[in-house]
Parts: C-alpha cells; structure tokens; sequence
C-alpha cells in the first residue's frame, strides 16, 4: 500500500504545457477520484503516476520512494481502462492470472490467488469463458480482478465505466466501492461524471485546464466550493450576483440575509451560488428576491420550478406540497437559506464564506 505526493508537477507535449504546476496527496487506501472537463488533463496526469506519460517537473512520490525515473513495470501498479484491454485470446481465468504467471508465482498460490479474485469479483462461474462471451460488465469485472491480483501498492483507473450502460453503470460504482474498500488499495480515479465522483470517492480534486481548482470530501465541494467553475461543475446552481453590506448579502429588491461568515469582509459586489434546493418560495409576505412563476413540472416527490427575476430565470426545486400548485404567471418571493447558499468575490475566484464557520465545524 502506498501513499502518493505529487509535487509541482509539469507535463509538456512539445512547446504546449497541459499541466503547468500540479500537486496533490492521495491518503494510504484512499479512493482518490480526478474529475473535470475533457481536455483538462486527468487521463495525461494518471499516465504520469503510471510512468507512460515523462514528467517534465516537479516529483512524484510513492510513500518515501521517487517514481519519476523508475520503469513503469517497476511501479508496482494495477490499471484498468475504459476499453477493458482484456485478452480476447485467454479465458477468463488465464486473463486473471497473467500478471501472476508474469511474476512466475509458484502453482499452487497462482490457482488460490486467481480464484479469491475470481469470487471477490464473482466472476468465477465464467471462469472457462472466453471474454468475447461476456457483458461489458463482467468483462469489467475481469479487467478489475486482473488488475487486484498482482496486490499493487496503487490502482489506477481512467472512466472504467463510460463504455457501459446506465444501469450497469450503477451496479459497477458500488462493485469498485466495496472491492477497493475491501482491498484497501490506494486508488486514482478518472471520470468526468460528477455524480459518478461524488458516489465512490474518498476525495475528489476538481480540475481545470491542467490545474486543480478544489480537493476536498464530496460534501465539502458540494456544500463549499473554492470558486465558481467548481459551483457549477459540481451538481446544479443559480449565480445571482448581489452585494454585500456590513455581513450581509443584499439581493436586488432590498432583500437581504445576515451571513455570519462574511462579518468583517469588505463592503463589495458578489456572486452567489444558490443551489436548486436552497431557495423557499414564499407565496406571500415583504421580503424576498421578486419573481415570476415561468414554468414548472411535477415530478411526485419534487417539483421543479423556472421563475423570472430580474436577474434572469433561476431554477428551483421544492417537495411537492400536497395542497394547491403555484400557477404559471403567479408573483412570489423567493428567500435563500442563508446557510446553505456560497458567496465569491465578483470574479468567482475565492468563495468568501469558506474560511468562515463552516469549517471551524467540521
Ligand atoms: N500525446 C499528446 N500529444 C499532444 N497533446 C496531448 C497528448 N495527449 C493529450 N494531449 C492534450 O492534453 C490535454 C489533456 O488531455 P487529457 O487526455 O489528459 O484530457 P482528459 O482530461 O483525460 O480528457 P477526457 O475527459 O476527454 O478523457 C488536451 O488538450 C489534449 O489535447
Ligand atoms: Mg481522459
């Protein structure tokens, strides 16, 4: 098992740098998740870890050990990819095995080793297939029992699951879950689905264009992101630009909410990330953001609502009431729950009620 530093890293193809000062820890058998756009850099700075990809700065660590020079067979490291690479030729059971027989590991402990992955990925029913017999799932399967067998200090992993369908998509999350919990392996993950990030990861780093934006738990960069690119990366929000006067948030209309964590911060213009279930549509009363109702679905437990404001149509979802909907064209207020709702400086850059009470709780 191994812990992994990388500090300032660079990656350079040619005259065009994609990584330009990258550094992160990875906790010993923590499910470490890198997400971001596509072309951000998380598949060229996986291949760093693994040793396929040179390092044109900075270091990487695994535990005490420099890995930067050392051979990518030397890493001690399991992969799997998106497109499986399995072996069509070998059975299911001697693509388990491979990285074994490579090692020349003795008879004996060869057969126990393959079949307690075999059973931990419950693939051994197929065992004699030959993998061209076999779902996108359970070739998955395989991939992962191939890369658990040869116990690697670290397992690496770029989109495992985006060649399968939704619902197997969803069954493999938590196979990966529990086997790499079980395991106990240390374990890089590659995926550009948030909600696929959020569901398995000990700790995500959000990426943008080569740079790490945000690293924290799942909760932390949903509830707390560092700018806005992670606000609206992560899950859904409105940004409603507002001012703030003397610890508090003043919205167009002259409504405004006291927020604690922004006492003793300059007076100036904001934006605020107000997440679909962090607004409270008031039918009646003096206070709130004015809008309109434009549209709305029901959808059993949730309504989901579009309102008009002056600062554009925000997006709003409430447990559907039992008694009478809002109507189109109905006026409202809408109120913020003013400890849930994210504030940053005008350029979206540093969210200036992180550094407040929040995180004297956690
Ligand atoms: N071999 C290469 N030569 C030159 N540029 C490359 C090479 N590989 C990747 N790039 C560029 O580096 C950037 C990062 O690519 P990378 O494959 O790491 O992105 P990614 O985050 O994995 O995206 P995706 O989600 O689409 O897989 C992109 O702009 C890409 O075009
Ligand atoms: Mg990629």
């Amino acid at each position: 098992m191994s812990k992994i530093s990388i500090r300032n890293a660079v990656k350079k193809y040619g005259d065009t740098t994609v990584i330009p000062d990258l550094s992160l820890e990875i906790g010993d058998g923590e499910l470490f998740t890198l997400l971001g756009p596509s072309g951000c850099g998380k598949t060229t700075l996986l291949r760093m870890i693994a040793g396929f990809n040179s390092i044109e700065g900075g270091d990487i660590h695994f535990n005490d050990t420099r890995i930067n020079d050392i051979d990518p067979s030397k890493r001690n490291i399991g992969m799997v990819f998106q497109n499986y690479a399995i072996f069509p030729h070998l059975s299911v059971r001697d693509n388990v095995s491979f990285g074994l027989k490579n090692r020349k590991t003795d008879k004996q402990k060869l057969k126990e080793e393959t079949d307690k992955y075999l059973n931990l990925m419950q693939i051994m029913q197929y065992a004699d297939r030959m993998p061209n017999q076999l779902s996108g799932g359970q070739q998955q399967r395989i991939a992962l029992a191939r890369a658990l067998v040869i116990t690697p200090d670290v397992l690496l992993m770029d989109e495992p699951l985006s060649n399968l369908d939704a619902k197997l998509r969803l069954e493999m999350r938590s196979v990966i879950r529990h086997t790499q919990k079980s395991v106990g392996i240390t374990t890089v993950y590659v995926t550009h689905d948030q909600e696929e990030a959020m569901a398995i990861s000990d700790k995500i780093a959000v990426m943008k264009d080569g740079v790490v934006q945000h690293i924290g738990t799942p909760r932390d960069i949903y509830q707390r992101p560092e700018n806005v690119f992670v606000a609206t990366f992560i899950g859904r929000t409105n940004i409603v630009p507002a001012q703030t006067v003397r610890g508090a948030v003043c919205f167009s209309d002259g409504y405004q909410e006291k927020i604690p964590a922004l006492e003793g911060i300059e007076d100036q213009p904001v934006l605020c990330s107000i997440r679909p279930e962090e607004f409270v549509i008031c039918k009646s009363g003096t206070e709130g953001i004015r809008g309109k109702v434009k549209e709305f679905t029901y959808l059993g437990l949730n309504t989901h609502y579009y309102i008009d404001t002056d600062e554009g149509t925000v997006e709003i979802i409430e447990e559907s009431s039992i008694e009478d909907e809002l109507k189109e064209g109905q006026t409202v207020l809408l109120k913020v729950k003013k400890e849930k709702i994210n504030v940053f400086d005008q350029s979206g850059s540093v969210n200036l009620v992180r550094s407040g009470a929040y995180e004297k709780q956690q």
